[in-house]
């Protein structure tokens, strides 16, 4: 499939040349005023070189900076259970049994930069977008099923938090916890991001959800909510915190480097996709509100239905053209899959292409990763950087409007009813109405393993060890909300954790008292 997709032609001339095609014939030695004196300013290749290298770098995302790709398909199951899953979602990805549609996956972690560890507790992004008949879709998500906010307005706030501090550039649990003891609706996700599943082993290991909801539509308009769950085939695997530090010490880059070896072995990842389906409307026989992404739907209330499976089997040809050039974004839907109103969804909706034509350019879509495998016929041309090499072909050259009488582009035959959901409300700013910020949060405490509650009990107290008084007890008062033992056991260890502090602190001075300084060998 990325040959073809990619459209990349390999010269088999092997001859170094500058860009504007001149032979290189000396690519060791500047032009010098004889043989120690100064270079000069009509060095045309060294400074075409030296200029380009000085831009390579194109801002990073703001957040999931660090990541891994790969390429694969999908392949429908075309069923959901024994019915056809026509009857919920016209989408032509999905319809067919056994139909593949090529797929570009993206792995990444959140919080800091383009060559941060792979090991950090961090949630992990699940973004895979699909080459479909009927143009891009793309489904972005994450490693966790749930999320730290359910408002948009909330996300820049949440994200600085997290980010390094602004005066001194390190990461600080006391910013981080300041921000979450003030947003008993994160408590959920802290649950899952403290305990090991914070940590995935590595991304072939790893889960991933869509994690809001989105709705199917058919070929009668009727809508239904859908949630998305990708199962890896290997199994799940996560690390502890001591795990991790392990791994850490001698490799930073474990995730991409595992992901990578294992295609390039010709071991393919796959996972299957489930869906949960549930009737559109609000079900007030729910204590939680179907369209809050900080709630799982239960499996044994909501089934999850297999519907397909994608196996990644090649790896990408150039780091910077294809993972780091990628565009998601979760507007990117095709005709049968459409939006839910989360509100956390519809704030997404606008960041991502919105940042992509300030990370990437305004014509991010023309880049072979990005473009649909179908054929693209507009009238948004120009721009910087663009080249409009196959889409000029298919419309009049004069004519760049609709509707016109005189040739151009004509307006597509919509594929089926359109869904049209009737709204109405008074516009107003308020909270949703069942919260349950606590709920769901002591359930996913009380179903965790041992070892995970105490792998989970262990990371919040040295992570809230560095936090003030105050902020600890908001968080022990939420998290005794969430279950009475989880914030008993919190606010004990914190207690335990301040003596042995000061003891460790008392040692420390002693030791560094003691030692002697290294001599300098000049
Ligand atoms: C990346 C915004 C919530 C998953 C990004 C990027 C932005 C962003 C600006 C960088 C995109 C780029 O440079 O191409 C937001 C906002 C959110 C939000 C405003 C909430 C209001 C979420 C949630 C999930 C998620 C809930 C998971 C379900 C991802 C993933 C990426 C990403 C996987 C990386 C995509 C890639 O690999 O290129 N987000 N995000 N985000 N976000 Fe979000």
């Amino acid at each position: 499939m990325k040959d073809e997709h990619l459209n990349e032609e390999h010269e088999s001339d092997e001859t170094l040349t500058n860009r504007q095609g001149h032979p290189v014939t000396d690519n060791q030695n500047v032009r010098t005023v004889g043989n120690r004196g100064p270079t000069t300013l009509e060095n045309y290749d060294f400074l075409e070189k030296i200029s380009h290298f000085d831009r390579e770098r194109t801002p990073e995302r703001v957040v999931h900076a660090r990541g891994a790709g790969a390429h694969g398909y999908f392949e429908s199951y075309g069923k959901i259970g024994n019915e056809p899953i026509s009857n919920y979602t016209r989408a032509k990805v999905f319809t067919e049994v056994g139909k593949q549609t090529p797929v570009f996956v993206r792995f990444s972690t959140v919080v800091h930069g383009n060559h941060s560890p792979e090991t950090l507790r961090d949630p992990r992004g699940f973004a895979v977008k699909f080459y479909t008949e009927d143009g891009n879709w793309d489904l972005v998500g994450n490693n966790l099923k749930v999320f730290f906010i359910r408002d948009p307005l909330k996300f820049p706030d949440m994200v600085h938090s997290f980010k390094p501090d602004p005066v001194t550039n390190i990461q600080d649990m006391e910013r981080m916890f300041d921000f979450l003891c003030q947003t008993p609706e994160s408590m959920h996700m802290v649950t899952f991001l403290f305990s090991p599943w914070g940590i995935p082993a590595n991304f072939r290991h790893m889960q991933g959800s869509g994690v809001h909801a989105y709705k199917w539509v058919n070929k009668e308009g009727k809508a239904v909510l859908v949630k998305y769950h990708w199962e890896p085939v290997q199994g799940i695997k996560n690390l502890t915190q001591k795990d991790a530090d392990h791994i850490q010490s001698t490799n930073f880059n474990h995730a991409t480097q595992d992901l990578y070896e294992a295609i390039e072995s010709g071991d393919y990842p796959e996972w299957e996709l489930y869906v949960q389906i549930m009737e559109d409307g609000e079900h007030p026989e729910l204590d939680f509100d179907p369209l809050d992404p900080t709630k799982l739907w239960y499996k044994e209330d909501v089934p999850w239905h297999k519907v397909g499976k994608m196996v990644l089997n090649q790896n990408p040809e150039n780091y910077f053209s294809e993972v780091e050039q990628v565009a998601f974004g979760t507007g990117v839907l095709v005709d049968g899959l459409d939006f839910s109103d989360d509100k956390l969804l519809q704030g997404r909706t606008y960041s991502y292409s919105d940042t992509q034509r300030y990370r990437v350019g305004s014509n991010y879509l023309q880049l072979p990763i990005n473009k649909p495998a179908k054929h693209v016929a507009t009238n948004q041309s120009a721009g910087q950087m663009d080249y409009r090499q196959d889409y000029a072909d298919h419309q009049n050259p004069h004519v760049n409007y609709e509707p016109s009488l005189i040739g151009g582009l004509k307006e597509a035959e919509n594929p089926g009813k359109e869904y049209e959901p009737y709204v109405e409300g008074k516009l107003q700013r308020e909270k949703i109405s069942r919260e349950n910020n606590f709920g769901q949060a002591g359930e996913t405490y009380r179903r965790m393993k041992d070892w995970e509650r105490e792998d989970l009990i262990d990371n919040l107290v040295i992570a809230l060890g560095d936090c003030r008084k105050e902020i600890q007890d908001r968080m022990i008062s939420m998290l005794t909300a969430c279950d009475e033992d989880y914030g008993r056991r919190v606010s004990e260890g914190l207690a335990t954790l301040t003596e042995t502090n000061e003891k460790k602190m008392e040692d420390a001075v002693q030791e560094s008292e003691q030692r002697s300084h290294p001599s300098d060998p000049y």
